[in-house]
């Protein structure tokens, strides 16, 4: 990987490692994130949305989570899964994810962009994070993710939606094809981070590209969800 661009996946982890403490107040909508009470339900309303896509797609057996973070959806994932992973880079958010979950899920603490699964999984979870992905980056991200299936193995992600609706809430979202944006923590720390804002359809043509079959949705205004299998030819 070229210099720069581990400079910059470096400084997006130490983002993620200082804001581990302040991190849920984002999903929560708590603190700087709280908005008025229609947006606060309009939110809550579309996660529920996202919890039901994930309902129905039923995972099952045995499950891998990327990027876990604090466990927001580990915690959702667990009464679905025989034996669940959850693998991320932060130590600081592993701790609040084993504090949350506790020793029902096995913890990996490991680069994404580094690591090879040894074992393979009847589910990839990753939620939050596949715009986090450079687009360098991710062509090699979905080999890693393909690697981890086992045979009739399926993928399922959520995340943000490149949408005017979200941008207009969030002062700190980037525009629909900027690809990074500088986040600031509650102490004023700035770090440039990767974002690039998927849109179903073409996330779906990206993936086809790959050899992925896969069904993208938009929820609402905020979010998309998105289930994948290998091609047949993969
Ligand atoms: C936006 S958060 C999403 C967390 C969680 N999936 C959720 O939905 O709440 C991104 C997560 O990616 C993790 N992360 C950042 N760089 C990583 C890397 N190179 N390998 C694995 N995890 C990484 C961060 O520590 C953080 O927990």
């Amino acid at each position: 990987m070229a210099d720069d661009l581990q400079d910059r996946l470096d400084e997006q982890l130490r983002y993620y490692r200082a804001r581990a403490p302040e991190y849920d107040e984002w999903a929560l909508r708590q603190g700087r994130f709280a908005r008025g009470t229609r947006e606060r339900a309009r939110w809550f309303a579309e996660i529920a949305k996202l919890e039901q896509a994930l309902d129905r797609f039923r995972p099952s057996g045995n499950i891998l989570e990327l990027a876990c973070g604090t466990g927001q959806w580990t915690e959702r994932l667990l009464p679905y899964a025989d034996r669940l992973t959850a693998v991320d880079a932060a130590e600081e958010v592993l701790v609040l994810n084993r504090r949350r979950v506790g020793d029902r899920v096995m913890h990996v603490h490991a680069d994404v962009f580094t690591w090879t699964p040894t074992a393979t999984y009847d589910v990839v979870f990753f939620s939050f994070w596949l715009s986090h992905v450079p687009p360098e980056q991710f062509d090699r991200f979905w080999t890693l993710v393909r690697r981890g299936l086992a045979p009739g193995g399926r993928v399922f992600f959520i995340d943000n939606l490149a949408s005017p609706e979200a941008a207009e809430l969030d002062p700190e979202h980037p525009g629909p094809d900027e690809g990074s944006v500088t986040r600031h923590l509650s102490d004023g720390r700035a770090f440039r981070i990767f974002k690039v804002l998927h849109r179903p359809k073409r996330l779906e043509a990206e993936l086809a590209r790959l050899g992925w079959d896969a069904t993208a949705r938009r929820v609402g205004h905020y979010f998309l969800y998105c289930r994948a299998t290998p091609g047949a030819e993969s």
